[in-house]
C-alpha cells in the first residue's frame, strides 16, 4: 500500500475526479478527510470508503469559505493525526466571453478555483512543516495552457495554479514538503456528461471531444487519480514544482 499511515485531505470528493482520488487513496491505506458542498454524494463516497474497510471523515465544506476549511482541517487532524497529503480538486466553470462577463462571475470562479487552494494550503501547511513531511497536489487543467473561447476566468484560474505550484515548491522543498500539479484533458465526469446531454447532438459533440485527444478517447477519473497517487506517495520523492499533464496527448498538437 503506497499511502499506508498517511492522512489525505481531498476536496471535491462527491463526484468525478475527487471521488476517484478519495477512493483510490483509501484503498492505498490513507485516512481521508473529505470536503465537498454536495452533502448527499459526499456522504455516499465516505460510506463507500468505510464499507471497503477504509477511514473517511466527510463534512459538508465550501472550500471558498475560510472558516469551513479551518474547521475541517482541525477536525481531520484531531480524528486521524497530522494531514500529510493535500489534493485540491475542486474547480468549477461556466461559459461567457470576457466582454459580457460580470465582475461577480469572474470573482466567483477565481475564489472557488484558486483562492480555495491558498486557503487549504494555509491551514494544512503548518502541520506538514512541523512534521517535515508533506505532498500537495493541485488540479489545474489543459485550459491553463491552451485557449478555449468563453472561459477567460477559468483559464486564468488554472494558469495561476502553475505559478502557485512552482512558488510553493521552491518555498517548502527544504522543509520536506513537495508541491506539484496535474493538468487533465477532457475527462468523463458528471459535469461533462451533463454538457453532452444538454447538447442538441451529443454523439457529434462527443466525437469532436474524442478527436481532440490523439489517444482517441476521453479520460476517466481514475486516469487522473493514478497520477495524483504517484505525486502523493514516496515514489515521486525527487519531484516538485512540476505539472503532470494527463490529457490523452491533447497538448502535443497545434491543431485540435
Ligand atoms: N472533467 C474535466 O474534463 C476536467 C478537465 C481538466 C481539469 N478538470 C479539473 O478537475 C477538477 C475536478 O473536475 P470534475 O470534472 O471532477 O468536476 P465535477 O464537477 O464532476 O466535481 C466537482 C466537485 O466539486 C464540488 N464543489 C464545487 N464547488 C465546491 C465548493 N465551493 N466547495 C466544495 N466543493 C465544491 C462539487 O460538488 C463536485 O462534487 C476541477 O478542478 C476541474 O477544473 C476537469
Amino acid at each position: 500500500m503506497r499511502l499506508k499511515d498517511r492522512v489525505a485531505f481531498v476536496s471535491g470528493t462527491a463526484m468525478g475526479i475527487g471521488e476517484a482520488i478519495a477512493i483510490l487513496f483509501a484503498q492505498e491505506g490513507a485516512a481521508i478527510v473529505a470536503a465537498d458542498v454536495n452533502e448527499e454524494h459526499g456522504s455516499a463516497t465516505a460510506e463507500r470508503i468505510q464499507a471497503g474497510g477504509g477511514r473517511c471523515l466527510f463534512r459538508r465544506t465550501d472550500v471558498s469559505v475560510e472558516g469551513e476549511i479551518r474547521a475541517l482541517v482541525e477536525d481531520g487532524a484531531r480524528e486521524f493525526g497530522t494531514i500529510d497529503v493535500l489534493v485540491n480538486v475542486v474547480g468549477i466553470a461556466d461559459e461567457n466571453p470576457l466582454h459580457e462577463m460580470e465582475l461577480s462571475q469572474w470573482e466567483r470562479i477565481l475564489k472557488v478555483n484558486l483562492t480555495s487552494m491558498f486557503l487549504t494550503s494555509r491551514y494544512i501547511l503548518p502541520g506538514m512543516l512541523a512534521s517535515r513531511r508533506g505532498s500537495i497536489v493541485h488540479i489545474s487543467s489543459v485550459q491553463g495552457i491552451l485557449g478555449f473561447p468563453g472561459y477567460p476566468h477559468y483559464a486564468a484560474s488554472k494558469g495561476a495554479i502553475f505559478s502557485l505550484t512552482r512558488q510553493m515548491s521552491r518555498e517548502y522543498a527544504a522543509n520536506g514538503v513537495r508541491v506539484n500539479c496535474i493538468a487533465p484533458g477532457t475527462v468523463e465526469t458528471p459535469l461533462n456528461i451533463q454538457v453532452l446531454e444538454r447538447s442538441s447532438n451529443p454523439a457529434a459533440l462527443r466525437a469532436g471531444w474524442e478527436r481532440m485527444h490523439p489517444i482517441g478517447r476521453l479520460g476517466q477519473p481514475i486516469d487522473i487519480a493514478y497520477g495524483a497517487l504517484y505525486l502523493a506517495c514516496d515514489e515521486s520523492s525527487w519531484m516538485t514544482g512540476q505539472c503532470l499533464t494527463i490529457d490523452g496527448g491533447m497538448t502535443t498538437s497545434a491543431l485540435l
